[in-house]
């Protein structure tokens, strides 16, 4: 898709072109990783039977899938994202279910129906806008007066070493980038709860709380050692790192990765701790 009206063009180009077709072809891998979390975050998001209900940033559809069995017949979920490749995914998972459609959608711009949700979730799909004050108060909008937001996103990168470790592993190959603002669009933008309660309040959103979540997540499960390495390298800041170094370095990277993630493999595949925030805030004015 074109990023609408210019707003968060890069996220736009980067889950279309470079993001959104890995995560397809990893997507079971991906999936395995995360569910769990996301589970947690829809149990406390509780969606009932005939709600309706928004998945913001719901890329390759797993959330939305398992919103849509917890609203049923009489409910409808819709599931928006910026990734056309996703979507292809998502429609193709959710086998025309009658109550979940999919969307592109720029999430902090689209036009939703006003007052048409009673929820509104996502699981890590709303630490990349641009103008996050923008795209909550436009989600607001498109939620009834009492309708809660629920979303699961990831606490700071180190204090989740299943992607902190091959990362900082693979960064040493590389020169040392000026240092990142922890708060531009990215994986670890809403590490900060004190700034993404402020966003929240300042988008027109009440009762914020933040509740720590906090999992062992399995990389790579059921790959052979030489599998999880090489799936390792192809995701988040070892990710990064490979796309930017010369064939010679990738190498390096490769070693370095692969020393550093060995205390954490296991015959499961790579086992660490994962620390996140479920994030619930409600639309005022029930
Ligand atoms: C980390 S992935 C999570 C995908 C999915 N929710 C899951 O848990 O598997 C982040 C998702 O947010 C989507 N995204 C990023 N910016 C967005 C925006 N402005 N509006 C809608 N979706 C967006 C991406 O395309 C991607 O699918």
């Amino acid at each position: 898709m074109a990023a609408e009206s210019g707003a968060n063009s890069l996220q736009v180009e980067y889950w279309n072109d470079v993001a959104g077709p890995k995560w397809v072809a990893l997507d079971g891998l991906i999936n395995d990783q995360i569910e769990g979390l996301g589970r947690t975050a829809i149990e406390r998001a509780a969606p009932r039977p005939g709600e309706a209900v928004l998945d913001v940033g719901c890329g390759c559809g797993h959330s939305s899938v398992e919103l849509a069995g917890h609203v049923g017949e009489t409910g409808r979920v819709l599931g928006v994202d910026v990734s056309e490749p996703m979507l292809v995914q998502a429609r193709s998972l959710a086998r025309a279910a009658a109550n979940l459609d999919f969307q592109v959608a720029d999430a902090q711009t689209h036009g939703f129906e006003a007052a048409a949700f009673d929820l509104a979730f996502s699981r890590f799909g709303v630490m990349f806008f641009d103008d996050p004050q923008a795209a909550f108060a436009n989600i607001l909008r498109a939620l009834r007066p009492g309708g809660r937001l629920v979303f699961v996103c990831w606490q700071e990168i180190a204090k989740n070493p299943w992607m902190a470790i091959p990362g900082a592993a693979a960064m040493q190959h590389l020169d040392p980038p000026a240092p990142p603002d922890p708060s531009a669009p990215g994986p670890f933008a809403f590490a900060d709860r004190e700034r993404v309660a402020g966003l929240l309040e300042a988008a027109g959103f009440s009762k914020v709380h933040h509740e720590a979540l906090e999992a062992r997540v399995t990389v790579g499960r059921g790959l052979g050692r030489a599998e999880i390495l090489e799936f390792l390298v192809q995701m988040g800041p070892a990710g990064a790192a490979m796309r930017e170094a010369v064939p010679e370095v990738q190498e390096r990277i490769r070693a370095s990765v692969a020393e550093a993630v060995t205390p954490w493999l296991t015959d499961e595949g790579m086992v660490a701790e994962a620390l996140c925030w479920v994030v619930r805030a409600e639309c005022p004015g029930n």
